[in-house]
């Protein structure tokens, strides 16, 4: 008698969970920026055609590929068809690089809200955080001088991680999601109204509204409008096809698809107006226009909040509500990654739970462990994290919606599953967006983001370094995937399985 697979406790649960995956750092540290440099706020309409024929489509087919087959990807996918497996697998690798070096930002953040109690980055953060904090090396090399003050919290966040995993769906990650995702949600809308509050913000908020209407007609706008969609909403590696593999039978998709896309495009919202306000207040300070002081991800965190926390009144506080607020936010999204890994091999071997988090999620940690927290490790995951994001989840989707779609025909059986049980019904449209506008679009990302890098070497990296760290990694996940395809597992007891039943 099979044993059965773990559920959600509730509709509200499963949604706490996908909305915790997809708010990450992403929503707080890049969305603003992308759409500054986007045309402001004109850059809205590009980003909501996106979220519309794109993403809550993507997310939908992953959603009913999830909860049709009951299965993590590997399995959904040879459910499909036998060689398909190959995808899933391949989806399972990716998300292997994106939790290695996921989990190190996170420990970056809880060091950095107990610095910002006394400002630990004294009057230089930039200087502070390469030359003290992550005692980065000139140049990139991978050996094991181990920086301990990344190391100790990195270790943190992998005990946090898996422990939540060896509780399970409902106790561990639902309950987790329940507590985190509120707490998210007021932690930061402190933080939102004391930075509308400041001086100057209005000066910032005007910088990231004001819209640049050329904008709509530059197809580099719409790519990365596109591209913002793809990562923010964490669509084409399987983290959702996992999620909704745990849903009950009679789960509404259509409908929840849409609550996580909307709920993740809010909060990218709210981020915009925070960080730009803040931006607004700092430029203020320094007499210096907004776009000076503009800028994402590393730089942002890391430097350019650190010195506008030094310059404010109470920025302790407003210190301690960032980077809680993305601390949190990265955690229940390296939750849902991690799943996708012990999930699949779950699936696949029979493995228990508990064991599946020791061997895979401990095989994670480790590799995160020895890699990135070490004097070279910044210089790693700044290339794996490019590379992995532009060839590996880019062209991952890419495959996967070109084959259901087109190959293997799906996409009405699909339609057709979701509809069963769904309140919002799809339709032709849903399949025109999918089959041909998201595989058009997904492709010239490619090819934008390929010119590109043909053009000059990512942030000036040596031709070697960038071909092992960064076309090796993205390929290696594409092999591995393939080869594990191969692999004769045994059947085990396929938990959720109709035909073992
Ligand atoms: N979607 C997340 C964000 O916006 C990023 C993410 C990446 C989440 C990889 C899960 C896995 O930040
Ligand atoms: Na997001």
């Amino acid at each position: 008698h099979a044993e059965h697979r773990e559920q959600w406790g509730s509709r509200a649960g499963f949604l706490m969970a996908a909305i915790g995956s997809a708010v990450g750092l992403g929503n707080i540290w890049r969305f603003p920026y992308v759409a500054y440099q986007n045309g402001g706020g004109a850059f809205l309409i590009p980003y909501l055609v996106a979220l519309l024929t794109a993403g809550i489509p993507l997310l939908i087919m992953e959603y009913t590929l999830g909860h049709k087959y009951r299965a993590t990807p590997p399995t959904a996918f040879l459910r499909l068809s036998r060689p398909a497996q190959a995808i899933g697998w391949w989806q399972v690798m990716i998300c292997f690089v994106i939790a290695a070096y996921y989990a190190v930002i996170i420990a970056w953040s809880i060091m950095y809200t107990g610095f910002s109690f006394d400002k630990a980055w004294g009057d230089d953060p930039e200087t502070f955080l390469f030359s003290d904090f992550l005692q980065a090396s000139e140049t990139p090399t991978v050996d094991l001088s181990f920086v301990g003050n990344i190391l100790i919290p990195l270790l943190a966040v992998w005990i946090i991680t898996l422990g939540v995993l060896a509780i399970g769906v409902r106790g561990g990650i639902e309950r987790a999601n329940k507590i985190f995702i509120p707490l998210l949600v007021v932690l930061f809308g402190v933080l939102v109204i004391r930075a509308i509050t400041l001086p100057g913000a209005t000066d910032g908020l005007n910088a990231f509204f004001e819209p640049d209407w050329s904008a709509i007609t530059d197809g580099s706008v719409w790519v990365a409008a596109y591209g913002q969609i793809f990562f923010s909403l964490s669509i084409g590696f399987g983290i959702m096809i996992t999620y909704s593999s745990y849903l009950r039978r009679r789960s509404d998709l259509s409908g929840s698809a849409m609550v996580a896309g909307f709920a993740n495009s809010s909060f990218e919202l709210l981020a915009g107006i925070g960080v730009f306000a803040t931006i607004g207040f700092m430029a203020a300070q320094a007499g210096v226009p907004v776009n000076e002081l503009a800028t994402s991800g590393i730089g942002l965190a890391f430097v350019a909040f650190p010195e506008i926390i030094s310059n404010m009144p109470g920025g302790e506080i407003f210190g301690v509500l960032f980077f809680a607020s993305l601390t949190i936010a990265g955690l229940t999204s390296l939750i849902s990654i991690v799943q996708v890994l012990i999930g699949s091999v779950a699936d696949r071997t029979g493995l228990r739970r508990v064991p599946a988090v020791l061997i895979v999620g401990g095989l994670t940690a480790l590799v995160s462990i020895l890699l990135f927290p070490t004097t070279g490790g910044v210089h790693l995951l700044d290339v794996v994290d490019h590379f992995i994001n532009q060839y590996g989840i880019v062209v991952a989707a890419l495959v996967a919606v070109i084959v259901v779609s087109w190959v293997l025909r799906q996409l009405k059986p699909l339609e057709q599953h979701a509809n069963a049980t769904s309140a919002i019904k799809l339709g032709p449209l849903w399949r025109i967006t999918l089959g041909v506008i998201t595989p058009i679009m997904l492709g010239w990302m490619m090819w934008d983001s390929l010119q590109a890098e043909l053009a000059e070497n990512y942030e000036g990296y040596s031709d070697s370094f960038l071909l092992g760290a960064g076309w090796g990694v993205a390929l290696g996940a594409l092999v591995l995937g393939v080869l594990l395809s191969l692999v004769p597992w045994k059947r085990g007891r396929q938990v959720g399985d109709e035909a073992a039943e």
